[in-house]
């Protein structure tokens, strides 16, 4: 049965990705951080018919941050159920030790911090030779020179607007800078933003250079009825696209 799952998991994830790439950006992704984890299956139905088009799954190991939340089992189910592309931000000390089994879970893209991985190289290859999209994260306080050295081993970066760990948070617009300079190195890279979103800091974001928003309480402020705060998420990044 294991066996089977992982073929499932893995043999979707090249239409997954593919979808993931040809979304339009900006694109806003849902954190089920701050869904109802009483009923996961039905947040994913109900994210699907406001028009979502991939979600963000945190993964905290209660070292590298100082919460607990999901690993991979818990995703393994989720994947059943669902075909969105799974955006998955491993805040975790050690993420090499479980890339083989979040990519078995049938995770797409697969996120992990600099200052958790000082030397990158040899990870961002195995998630991508694992058939996923490698990203490479980093905390508020981290120059951004710590990443520059390796976009070209990565699909994806994401800049954290807040400290790990927690949602509801407010978002730290100094990080901005850190997205016009990754913006200005690299006029086509992938640039997430995760922390504090909401439709006016989704517009700083967007303006700056972010293509993907992550979004969680902001998304699910109003349980079950997406469509409205999503909808405003969306027109605050398109007035960032038109500054
Ligand atoms: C923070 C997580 C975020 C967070 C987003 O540790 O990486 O994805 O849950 O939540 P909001 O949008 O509420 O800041
Ligand atoms: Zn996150």
């Amino acid at each position: 049965m294991a066996g089977n799952q992982q073929v499932t998991a893995s043999s979707g994830r090249a239409a997954r990705l593919s979808a993931f790439d040809a979304a339009a950006r900006p694109l806003v992704t849902p954190s089920l951080l701050n869904c109802d984890f009483s009923k996961v299956g039905e947040e994913l139905d109900a994210l699907k018919a406001a028009g979502v088009l991939a979600v963000h799954l945190d993964v905290m190991d209660g070292h590298f941050v100082p919460n607990l939340s999901y690993g991979p089992p818990v995703i393994a189910d989720w994947r059943k159920r669902t075909d969105f592309p799974f955006d998955t931000h491993l805040m975790m000390s050690d993420p090499a030790r479980y890339v083989d089994a979040f990519a078995a879970a049938g995770c797409d893209v697969i996120i992990f911090h600099i200052e958790a991985v000082p030397h990158p190289v040899p990870l961002a290859r195995r998630i991508r030779h694992l058939g996923c999209q490698a990203s490479i994260a980093l905390n508020p306080p981290t120059a951004v020179e710590a990443i520059l050295p390796y976009l070209d081993e990565v699909d994806a970066v994401l800049v954290m607007s807040v400290m790990p760990g927690f949602g509801g948070q407010v978002f730290d617009a100094t990080v901005l800078d850190k997205v016009r300079a990754l913006r200005a190195a690299r006029p086509s890279l992938k640039i997430s933003i995760d922390g504090g979103i909401k439709p006016d800091t989704a517009t700083l974001a967007v303006s700056a250079g972010a293509t993907q928003l992550v979004a969680g309480s902001a998304v699910f402020r109003n349980p079950g009825n997406y469509a409205a705060a999503l909808a405003e998420l969306g027109e605050g990044a398109r007035r960032g696209s038109h500054q």
